[in-house]
């Protein structure tokens, strides 16, 4: 985890490197710092806390010069201190290291270095980075940085700078992103491509295993054993402000709103105009590769591994293929039982999450097809998989996922048509009703978005409890896991979701006179069965907002409120109900006066372990 920042040209350095580090807070914040090179010597500046404290210090005391490394920290080793915020320095303070990932064999190398005589200033793994280098200085940084290298295991994306090199900086990446914005007469290296968008739109993604040598001049690439490489800068054709908030408090309520162009922009291209195909262009696969698949395995994390749940049923309805949705951190240490016709499904919006990077690998090592559904292009998954479907969502940048996992169901719904109809599994028929109803989702999601203040309201009544449950079968009970994620990640409040028809085999004992209940109930095929659980918790006078269908006449009398959601078939449900469940979540958290955007402990890109 952890975002980084370097910056060289002729502009004052702490202006590009707080601009920058402010789009990467979501990728860890609980402390920020700098190094800028400045007449020969580096000036630090480091603080615990979010990035506005460094920025406040750094206004009453700005520092000068034109070249500099920062940092946004999620610890991983050592806790959030003054001390432990990057960048480190070496013991003379020749260099200067801002590191995202985990230098694995840290502890080794500590002490091998304190046996040397070396200083440690924090309890950082990055620190034995740069007093690697103070140790193997050759006089030339980019060599020195590769003898370093060769000392270290783990992952990392590094930021370098050495005091007797000015006008240089080193950016290397294994594991963990890092890309290269090339502007006029001045360079910038990044975690992430919004970070740069100011400045420029040309950016390199670096490969895995590439160090780039920066100058305000030009760029250089190299293999980690010195050898030139040619690189292809790309021009980034979105919207610098798609990555601001555009008017909104927060991320989230903004990335919320934008549900509708999402769902459109990641079907556009993939159903027919007239809805009445849906296609993957990108995948091209024949029959005969459909037919070969025997078992699908999902893999994922978080708000992800919830839209697998829904995947499942989407692949299982419609293609009949065995599907096992798996925990992408609980599935890499399994032996799991694959043939070499087992497709293995990741998703992940970031496409860096290392357990699920990990459980990708795996796959691949042991011959398996690995698909993925990804909101990154450049990222590690969709380069290493063998097929990606990209979800257009555009950047997501609160913490609590909304849009991404939006488009991972519809990309998921597409991909169940798309093989279904390969395999010939489906009634052509139902495809057509599918792709028709797909075709109407944004317009309802608009329609949906219009109910917020009514959402409010409640949020507001069941925020002043410390406990809610979310209820449903089906799929609507795989919706209730991500409505009771998104309500405990940003409000604090304990939020379970349990199958409804399983409430009296324990849960039933937490239902108390006034408690938060929100029971789904879109499922025809089950609709009795979720009514009769309703009132199995209104019995015990709980307090039930239900999520039905517009025109549903029955639910009202078993519950205290309803919220009507405009009708699709019950297949596309998880599409609808999503919305007032991120609603509910967003307001709660408004209401206790949280950070919605960044909730404690949690940061957007988990790519350490
Ligand atoms: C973190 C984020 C979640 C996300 C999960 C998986 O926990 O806060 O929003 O669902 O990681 O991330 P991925 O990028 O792989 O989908």
């Amino acid at each position: 985890m952890c975002g980084i920042v370097g910056y060289i040209g002729k502009r004052r350095a702490q202006d590009v490197l707080l601009s920058g580090l402010s789009k990467l807070e979501y990728r860890g914040y609980d402390s920020a710092g700098v190094a800028i090179l400045h007449e020969g010597a580096f000036q630090l500046e480091k603080s615990v806390g979010r990035l506005s404290v460094l920025a406040d210090r750094l206004e009453v005391d700005p520092l000068a010069g034109s070249q500099g490394i920062g940092h946004t920290r999620w610890a991983t080793h050592g806790r959030p201190s003054d001390a432990n915020a990057h960048p480190h320095a070496d013991c003379s303070s020749a260099f200067v290291v801002v590191h995202n990932g985990i230098i694995e064999n840290y502890l080794e190398l500590r002490d091998d270095l304190m046996a040397r005589g070396h200083q440690f200033a924090s309890e950082t793994d990055t620190e034995a980075v740069a007093h690697l280098l103070e140790e193997h200085w050759t006089g030339d940084l980019m060599e020195t940085v590769l003898r370093a290298l060769r000392d270290i295991r783990g992952a990392y994306a590094l930021g370098i700078m050495a005091a007797a090199e000015p006008g240089k900086m080193i950016a290397v990446r294994k594991h963990s992103p890092l890309v290269i914005g090339i502007g006029e007469g001045e360079n910038f290296i990044a975690s992430d491509i919004p970070a740069v968008l100011e400045y420029t739109r040309n950016v390199y993604i670096l490969e895995e295993g590439e160090l780039a040598v920066v100058t305000a001049a030009g760029v250089s690439c190299f293999t980690l054993e010195g050898v030139p490489v040619d690189y292809k800068p790309f021009r980034v054709t979105w919207d610098a402000v798609a990555a601001e908030k555009g008017g909104y408090a927060h991320f989230m309520k903004k990335e919320i709103h934008e549900q509708p162009k999402a769902v459109r922009d990641t079907l556009s291209g993939r159903l027919l105009d007239d809805g009445t195909r849906i296609d993957l262009p990108e995948l091209g696969w024949s029959e005969a590769m459909a037919l070969d698949i025997d078992r699908i395995h999902i893999v994922a994390c978080g708000t992800s591994y919830h839209a697998g749940l829904v995947g499942k049923v989407a692949i299982e309805t419609l293609a009949r293929i065995p599907v096992d949705v798996e925990i992408a951190s609980e599935y890499r240490y399994r032996n799991p039982i694959v043939t070499d016709r087992t497709l293995i499904l990741v998703i992940s919006q970031s496409g860096e999450t290392a357990d699920t990077l990990a459980a990708l690998r795996g796959a691949r090592a042991r011959g398996n097809r690995v698909l993925a559904i990804t909101n990154v292009v450049g990222s590690s998954v969709a380069r290493e998989a063998d097929d990606v479907i990209v979800t257009w969502a555009g950047p997501e940048i609160s913490v609590a996922s909304t849009k991404a996992y939006t488009t991972q169901l519809v990309a998921l719904y597409l991909f169940a048509a798309y093989v279904a109809k390969l395999r010939g599994a489906v009634d052509p028929q139902a495809l057509l009703t599918l792709a028709h109803e797909l075709t109407e989702i944004p317009e309802k999601l608009e329609e949906l978005l219009d109910t917020a203040p009514v959402i409010e309201e409640i949020a507001r009544e069941f925020s002043a409890w410390s406990d809610a449950f979310f209820l449903g079968r089906g799929l609507d009970y795989a919706v209730a896991l991500e409505g009771a994620l998104k309500y405990k990640e940003i409000s604090y409040i304990h939020a379970e979701a349990y199958p409804a028809g399983e409430l009296k085999h324990g849960t039933l004992a937490l239902i108390v006179e006034g408690v938060p209940v929100v029971a789904m109930v879109t499922q025809d095929d089950v609709y009795e069965k979720s009514l009769s659980n309703i009132k199995e918790v209104k019995a015990r006078d709980a307090h039930v907002l239900a999520l039905a269908w517009a025109g549903d006449t029955q639910t009202h009398k078993s519950v205290d409120r309803v919220l009507y959601v405009p009708r699709t078939i019950p297949f596309l449900a998880p599409l609808m109900l999503i919305v007032p469940l991120q609603l509910l979540a967003y307001y709660a958290s408004v209401a206790r006066g949280n950070d919605v955007d960044k909730p404690r402990n949690l940061a957007k890109s988990v790519t350490v372990e």
